[in-house]
């Protein structure tokens, strides 16, 4: 079957690829088109995929983007045997690519109650939905200042992350507001680096906070998004529960959200 319109299911639109990016031999990035007509919150996911023999392709994707942008960014792992991103990985620009209409998620600020600080723990490509929200204006309102953690096995992993957090002064919209609100944290698990270790044992045994000199996790004070691996979800989740802190949904706003990265 062909990829042409006439085949394409009505949850899903023909977005064309205007650019793509490899990081490393692991992960890559790319932009899509966004239609006029979609709208989404900063930190939510949508579907993303490509034509099968028969169907769409479809997984969800956390998007990368801020509400604001004209384009759409994604960020993905390559999964040499995946049935997705073995073939997403060759994408091109000017290639076509399936999105869903209906973007969701609970990765976002409205599921979380007012707080001091806002944490953003991820780790590989659970860094994207937050890659969206620290360019979102709202975050640096709604919070005085914004902790972005990324903890990936190797150096190289975290390019995509620190380019990005280094562009954000120069970026239109928020550049001024992310002056001394933004602290990244950058950790690695595998290679030599500053700041070495898993999340979870750096909020543990309170490393991360003498490194940056704040008060220890706690929900009078903190909000807290995860994003990560399904094992780094339940063991953060467990971690700041034992805290204090309580999930939060779009329904009920609470001291912490959690979403998996989805992969492949
Ligand atoms: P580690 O190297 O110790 O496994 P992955 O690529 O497997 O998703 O891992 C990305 C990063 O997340 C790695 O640095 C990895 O550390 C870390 N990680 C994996 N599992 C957990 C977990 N349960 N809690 C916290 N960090 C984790």
């Amino acid at each position: 079957m062909q990829s042409d319109s006439s085949a394409l299911p009505k949850s899903v639109t023909a977005e064309k690829v205007l650019e793509v990016r490899h990081w490393t031999d692991e992960l890559f990035s790319l932009r899509v088109t966004r239609p006029a007509s979609f709208r989404f919150r900063s930190g939510e996911f949508v579907m993303l995929g490509l034509m099968g023999e028969e169907r769409p392709l479809l997984r969800a994707y956390s998007i990368a983007s801020p509400s604001w942008d004209d384009g759409l960014d994604f960020f993905s792992i390559k999964v040499q045997d995946g049935p997705l991103t073995s073939r997403l990985q060759h994408i091109k620009e000017g290639d076509t690519i399936l999105l869903g209409r209906k973007p969701t998620g609970t990765l976002v600020l409205d599921a979380l109650t007012p707080g001091k600080r806002l944490y953003m723990l991820s780790t590989g490509t659970g860094i994207a939905p937050f890659a969206s929200l620290i360019r979102e204006p709202e975050a640096y309102e709604k919070f005085d200042q914004i902790i972005l953690t990324h903890t990936c096995r190797n150096v190289a992993d975290l390019g995509y992350g620190r380019r990005l957090v280094d562009s954000l002064e120069r970026d239109p919209l928020v550049g001024e507001m992310v002056g001394g609100k933004l602290t990244y944290y950058a950790t690695t698990t595998r290679e030599d680096f500053p700041t070495k270790g898993r999340i979870t044992d750096l909020i543990q045994d309170g490393r991360i906070f003498a490194d940056l000199g704040i008060a220890p996790l706690n929900p009078r004070e903190d909000r807290v998004m995860i994003c990560g691996s399904m094992a780094m979800l339940r063991d953060t989740k467990s971690i700041v529960e034992s805290l204090g802190f309580t999930e939060g949904s779009n329904a009920n706003p609470g001291d912490f959200v959690v979403e998996r990265a989805f992969v492949d």
